[in-house]
């Protein structure tokens, strides 16, 4: 037996592990939680990815951002004059390192209160044990502590494309694109997903003359069509310029820069000088130093961990969560999967509904959608009906001056329940929750219909969208 011994030992405190871990300890179990990440002074950071590079920092420079593209290009329209507007982007990325510590000590603090035991440091599998695992951790001590059950939540990291491994300097994964000292004058981005768009559009709107090059010859594949068009044509008129259906070639990283050749959609040799370069094109699942052969953890092919629709391992009381197994990588889903782990271990029966989980792109204009898409319905030959409900004609989006984009609504032809909703426009981020309420409680669109919601408000799009369906919005 190991000197310490915990009911639960989560390994990685992300937003997957550590959300386990409150909730293993609030249901009473003696709990640990194994976080690495270090902060500049050589302290612990949890929160992982989404903390530290990852949504709460993009979250951060996409603010600052916004306020300079607004100061800058619309302030007028309100009638306010600004004279000699700059940017100051070391004090911009001062104020996101403080938002960042702000949310890891939040998380320091909710350990102590939960009493869920922190351990700075990397664990890994020493050995199964009587009675579950002994799992070693190497921190500024290095101890091996016992667990009768393992959460691993060890998450992901960004994939390079081969030949032009990370710098951080000149070729940046998101982890340098989030510390960009100085606006650079030319940017390429390799990859127009989720971080490709959201980090180009911060440095396109402090000035970066931004281009994506992107191996699809669809935008935003996973993305409702119609809605994929409108960001498509909104990003387009910004400045971002976005080539589809490129071929990446040699990647050419030299002091003054990078050079990116490629074969474009119709087969032409081209190349891209620019002074820095964010690829991204996706992540890998993260097992690096987990040790996992010592006691025989299955992995696939792409290194991800194996596990069951209940989070489970190939081994008894090991449960894997978040971005390291199958499904979206995203906070949301990470901590949905950590929550449903500990409840299951309590013996409950843990929930999460894959079918109603939110994906939302902060872009200007932001998009949203949750269910199934128009074109994933035609393909299963689902028989439908769609109503969409523009911005243009939402009121209190005239009063903000932000009419891009709809609402739309698709539901079943016969029993009228909500298959999905999609959102390109402002504030999408926050107006998608309805749809998922309303698609949790199976919910049918003559349901949002009938609900009143405040005016003026962004919400009535979405009452309207659902109004679209049975072809009676009252406002458009
Ligand atoms: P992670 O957050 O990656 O955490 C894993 C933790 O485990 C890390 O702290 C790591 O150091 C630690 N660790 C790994 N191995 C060990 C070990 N052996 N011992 C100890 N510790 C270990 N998702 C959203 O939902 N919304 C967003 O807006 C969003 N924005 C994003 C923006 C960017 C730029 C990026 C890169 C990602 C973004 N994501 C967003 C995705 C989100 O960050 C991830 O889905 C989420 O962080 C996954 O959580 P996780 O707990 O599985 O893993
Ligand atoms: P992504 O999967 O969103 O997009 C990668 C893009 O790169 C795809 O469009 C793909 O076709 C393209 N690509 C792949 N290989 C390529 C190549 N060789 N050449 C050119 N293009 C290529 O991945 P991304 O943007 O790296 O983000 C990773 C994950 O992080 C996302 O899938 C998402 O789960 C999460 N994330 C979520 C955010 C949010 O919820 N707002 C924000 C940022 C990241």
């Amino acid at each position: 037996m190991a000197e310490k011994n915990f009911d639960v030992v989560v390994i990685g405190g992300g937003p997957g592990g550590y959300i386990a871990a409150i909730r293993a300890a609030q249901l009473g179990f003696n709990t640990a939680c194994i976080d690495e990440w270090t902060n500049d002074k050589g302290g612990p950071a949890p929160g992982g990815t989404c903390t530290n590079v990852g949504c709460i920092p993009s979250k951060a420079l996409l603010q600052s951002s916004e306020h300079f593209e607004q100061a800058h290009h619309h302030f007028q329209d309100h009638g306010i004059g600004l004279d000699n507007l700059s940017i100051d982007v070391p004090k911009m990325l001062s104020r996101k390192d403080l938002v960042v510590k702000q949310n890891n000590d939040g998380i320091l603090y909710l350990f102590k209160k939960n009493k869920v035991t922190f351990f700075h440091g990397r664990g890994s599998f020493a050995k199964a044990a009587e009675g579950g695992y002994e799992i070693a951790v190497a921190g500024k001590q290095a101890e091996t502590i016992g667990a009768k059950h393992v959460v691993v939540a060890t998450g992901s990291n960004a994939r390079a494309l081969p030949g032009a491994p990370f710098d951080e300097v000149n070729v940046l994964s998101n982890d340098g694109a989030l510390k960009v000292g100085a606006v650079p004058r030319k940017l390429g981005v390799i990859g127009s997903g989720v971080i490709g768009l959201e980090m180009g559009s911060v440095w396109r709107r402090l000035g970066a003359e931004v281009t994506v090059l992107e191996a699809l010859p669809t935008f935003l594949a996973a993305v409702d069509e119609q809605v994929a068009k409108e960001a498509f044509k909104a990003f387009t008129k910004q400045g971002l310029k976005i080539e589809l259906g490129v071929k990446i070639g040699e990647i050419k990283n030299e002091a003054g820069g990078v050079t990116v050749a490629y074969t474009d959609a119709k087969g032409g040799a081209q190349s891209l000088a620019v002074d820095k370069l964010i690829v991204s094109i996706g992540r890998t699942p993260n097992t690096i130093g987990l040790n996992a052969e010592a006691v025989g953890l299955k992995l696939d092919e792409r290194g991800a961990i194996v596990v069951d629709a209940d989070c489970k391992t190939n081994l008894p009381n090991v449960w894997a969560i978040g971005d390291v197994v199958r499904g979206p990588m995203l906070a949301h889903k990470a901590e949905e999967e950590g929550v449903a782990v500990a409840e299951r271990i309590a013996g409950q029966h843990g929930h999460v509904n894959f079918n109603t989980i939110p994906w939302v792109i902060y872009t200007s204009p932001e998009i949203a959608w949750v269910g199934q898409t128009e074109q994933q319905l035609k393909a299963e030959g689902r028989a439908y009906k769609a109503g969409s409900f523009p911005f243009m004609a939402n009121g209190r989006a005239r009063a903000l001056g932000d009419t891009t984009g709809f609402v739309k609504f698709l539901a079943d032809a016969k029993t009228d329940e909500i298959l999905g909703v999609h959102i390109v426009g402002p504030m999408a981020s926050e107006l998608i929750s309805e749809a998922v309420v309303a698609m949790e409680f199976k919910a049918s669109a003559e349901d949002i219909a009938r609900i009143c919601h405040a005016h003026p408000s962004l919400s009535e799009a979405t009452k309207e969208a659902a109004l679209a369906v049975d072809k009676r919005t009252l406002n458009f």
